[in-house]
């Protein structure tokens, strides 16, 4: 099938590189041209395990290309989706200007029936407006399909939860589109639902916040442990194992952040206003979520006194591991609450490094992680990254002014940590 997808970003490059991968032959369209001059000369916007490898492969097979030109994406394809982003505004609603920006150009080339399907995350009635602009907009009163497709890909683990996603879900307005949908989701074998549009861009934020509520939740449980000698990992596998639960989005740590939940959270928030709905409970989840770094901070003040002049090794930049975004990362926001209450910092991120590098300044950027202790009155855990658990655990206790160590995302064991001579403080245990 010819696809096009417009926007390039986490989701737009994965969606149209794992299209591409099972056959299909898709043009990506973005308006910044660096970045198509970027990935027409095979270099990568983002750092997402095997995606690199997968461009190559689809661009020298003729299967994937990059231009400018909506008109050309437009033209050349049969279904056009739209993965533009949709960024928070100040009163926590979203500016869809992307969006209509986009649906208004889709229009001014259609010349024939396409289907257009919204991809990014969206408030749930969005479909309803990109039909009534493309319909104001097209010039050639040509028949189109708008179709709601919600992506649940998460950054880190994009290219693997696209290729085998849990369910593929397909919002749509009349029967008309669905055999077209079915058939470009075809080679991925997974549970396709069919719903109207509204219950689909419904689906996306509900499912979203409910992952948020969980990790909130577990949070709040982690208070209560402290409070108790309890330990979170072992109430997390306790109730994870009910299938009812589940034990996946139950780490407890330093709480969510991204490019994501943060701003779904406060956009159903706002749309459900809008509804007439005060929805308290995802208030709730926002409000743990901000104290859990609160009281993270507060730790380490209680056990270094005063942080002016203190030195602070951190490691983990990224807002979450294998991924080099630090949109909305904790990591980052903990780093600039030390340095407000005068700490001078030395941070290591395995991928993240150069884009934090353009947000956080006056930092000591060390390249290996078993040097960030180096001098350090306190060495600090804030992403989880896997390889932060081959940390030489000896020689950064001897690099260490004093052995001290916040883990904020509970990756060592507590009695081990203490066993090799650690004040070893992490969350909830
Ligand atoms: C999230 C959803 O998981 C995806 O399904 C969705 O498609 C995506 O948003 C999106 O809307 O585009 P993502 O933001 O990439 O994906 O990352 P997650 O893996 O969900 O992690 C989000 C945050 O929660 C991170 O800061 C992570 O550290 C934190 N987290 C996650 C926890 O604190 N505990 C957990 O148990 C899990």
């Amino acid at each position: 099938m010819k696809l096009t997808i417009i926007g390039t970003g986490y989701v737009g490059l994965v969606t149209g590189t794992c299209f591409a991968e099972v056959g299909h032959q898709v043009i990506c369209v973005d308006k910044d041209t660096a970045k198509v001059k970027l990935l027409q000369a095979r270099g990568m916007p983002i750092y997402e395990p095997g995606l690199e490898e997968l461009v190559q492969r689809n661009v020298a097979a003729g299967r994937l290309s990059f231009t400018n030109s909506t008109a050309e994406g437009v033209v050349k394809s049969d279904i056009i989706f739209i993965a533009v982003p949709t960024p928070p505004q100040p009163d926590g609603s979203v500016d869809l200007s992307f969006m209509e920006g986009v649906s208004r150009e889709i229009a001014q080339n259609m010349t024939g029936y396409k289907i257009v399907v919204d991809k990014s995350t969206v408030p749930v009635k969005t479909g309803d407006k990109v039909a009534e602009t493309i319909k104001r907009y097209c010039k050639a009163r040509v028949d189109f399909d708008v179709v709601s497709n919600p992506e649940f890909l998460r950054e880190g683990f994009a290219v693997d939860d696209f290729m085998k996603p849990d369910r593929v879900v397909i919002g749509v307005r009349s029967p008309r589109p669905v055999q077209a949908m079915k058939q470009a989701y075809e080679p991925f074998q997974a549970p396709v639902i069919v719903t109207d549009i509204n219950s689909a861009e419904l689906i996306k934020h509900a499912a979203n916040s409910f992952l948020a509520l969980k990790i909130s939740y577990i949070n709040a449980i982690s208070v209560i442990c402290e409070a108790t000698g309890a330990n979170v990992n072992e109430v997390a596998n306790g109730i994870g194992l009910d299938t009812r639960i589940g034990r996946r989005f139950l780490d407890a740590g330093l709480g969510f952040g991204g490019s994501c939940f943060p701003k779904d959270l406060s956009a159903f928030i706002k749309i459900s206003e809008q509804l007439g709905y005060d929805f308290r409970l995802l208030k709730e989840v926002q409000r743990i979520n901000a104290e859990q770094m609160d009281r993270f901070i507060k730790k380490i003040e209680e056990t270094l006194w005063v942080l002016k002049d203190k030195n602070i090794g951190v490691l983990g930049l990224a807002f979450k591991q294998n991924t080099d975004d630090v949109r909305l990362s904790p990591a980052i926001e903990l780093c600039e609450r030390l340095q407000r209450e005068g700490a001078q910092l030395r941070v290591h991120d395995p991928r993240a490094m150069s884009k934090a590098k353009a947000i956080l300044r006056d930092v000591t950027y060390v390249d290996d992680m078993n040097d960030v202790a180096q001098g350090c009155d306190a060495l600090v855990i804030a992403t989880e990254w896997p390889e932060f658990k081959k940390l030489d655990l000896e020689r950064v206790r001897k690099e260490l002014t004093h052995p001290i160590m916040f883990d904020g995302r509970n990756l060592f064991d507590p009695q081990e940590m203490e066993t090799l001579g650690f004040i070893y403080k992490s969350i909830g245990r």
